[in-house]
């Protein structure tokens, strides 16, 4: 199915400091492009005195009243009929300056994609791809971290502990299916993946922002885990790869109940919970230090806020 898909995009200055108007035009069709390929065609967009204030609010920083966009067809989420918003946002940190490009599908509160449209694409902007955001994540990004891990806060640590299990998973299951595929997979390899659901399941009855969900949930990590004891019993033999496959199976059904209320859970605690904190929500790019991780999540941020407000 072919999809109808409205393109702006819009220039904007340096967004730690302020929008500066006169750059707006400076976006040429093929940065446009390399974000979400499209025909373009350009268009003045005017701010809502609300949607200015919503963004004052939020980031600190005044919102342009007007701005020149670009509209065009595009397919970037590829599960429905949205409107998609490309914005081009200059961005500097220390002495560099770059130029980013957002594609931002506001109907289903989804990064499209971002894109540093004149340097080497970079992990961090990567991972942006397909990212999905709530308002609660937009309004209010980024708490004190290190403040709410000195508390004693069960909760925190029961929300930290799963991320932490989820992340470093993905990172040794992937080498483990490397290794599978090889023949050379060890019971270690799968021991260490356990470990983590272990340290996760010790965590869960804590996990009281579930409600009446937290012992399902707590239940759900334990049966992953009988699954990946069977892949560690059966390593070396045949059933092997069944066994991984039921291990892998576990992923879809809970993230479907559980993603989001980790995720408003996360906010409400001032966690950070969408694509802002770079050293939470996303992984870190070595090729990229923190003043730059931090200028594209604000920037990419300001790109969720703005394409809402339209
Ligand atoms: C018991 C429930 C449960 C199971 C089983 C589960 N997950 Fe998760 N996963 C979660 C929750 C909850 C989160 C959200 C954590 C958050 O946002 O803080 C998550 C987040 C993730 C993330 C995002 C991590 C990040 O950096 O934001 C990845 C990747 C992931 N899971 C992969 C997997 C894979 C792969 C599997 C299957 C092998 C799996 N999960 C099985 C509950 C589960």
């Amino acid at each position: 199915m072919r999809l109808a898909l409205l393109v702006l995009l819009l220039a904007v200055q340096d967004l730690s400091t302020r929008f500066a108007p006169s750059r707006q035009d400076s976006i040429t069709e093929e940065q446009a492009k390399s974000v979400c390929s499209t025909e373009l065609k350009r268009v003045e967009w005017t701010l809502s005195e609300s949607a200015r204030e919503r963004f004052k609010k939020a980031t600190g920083v005044d919102a342009p009243a007007r701005v020149v966009v670009y509209e065009g067809r595009a397919n970037i989420t590829g599960d429905g009929e949205m409107h998609v918003v490309v914005f081009a946002i200059p961005i500097a940190w220390g002495k560099e300056k770059a130029t980013l490009g957002v594609a931002v599908a506001p109907g289903a509160r989804m990064i499209g994609r971002a894109k540093l449209l004149d340097r080497d694409p970079v992990e961090f902007t990567k991972q942006f791809f397909g990212y999905p955001y709530d308002e609660a994540s937009v309004e209010r990004p980024r708490g004190d971290l290190d403040a709410l891990l000195k508390k004693d806060d069960k909760q925190v640590r029961a929300m930290l502990a799963v991320k932490k299990a989820m992340r470093e998973m993905v990172v040794l299951d992937e080498a483990l299916a490397a290794k599978m595929d090889a023949g050379k997979a060890t019971v270690d390899d799968v021991k260490a993946i356990t470990q983590l659901f272990i340290d996760a399941e010790k965590a869960a009855p804590d996990a009281a922002f579930l409600g009446g969900r937290t012992k399902d949930f707590g239940e759900r990590l334990a049966a992953a885990r009988v699954m990946l004891e069977t892949l560690e019993k059966n390593i070396k033999t045949a059933k092997a790869k069944d066994a991984a496959a039921a291990f892998r199976g576990s992923c879809q059904g809970c993230h479907g109940g559980y993603l989001g209320a980790f995720r408003r859970a996360r906010g409400d605690a001032g966690l950070g919970n969408g694509y802002f904190r770079s050293d939470f929500d996303l992984k870190g790019d070595p090729k990229l230090d923190d003043a730059a991780e931090e200028a594209i999540a604000k920037a990419v941020r300001a790109a969720a806020l703005l394409a809402g407000s339209k």
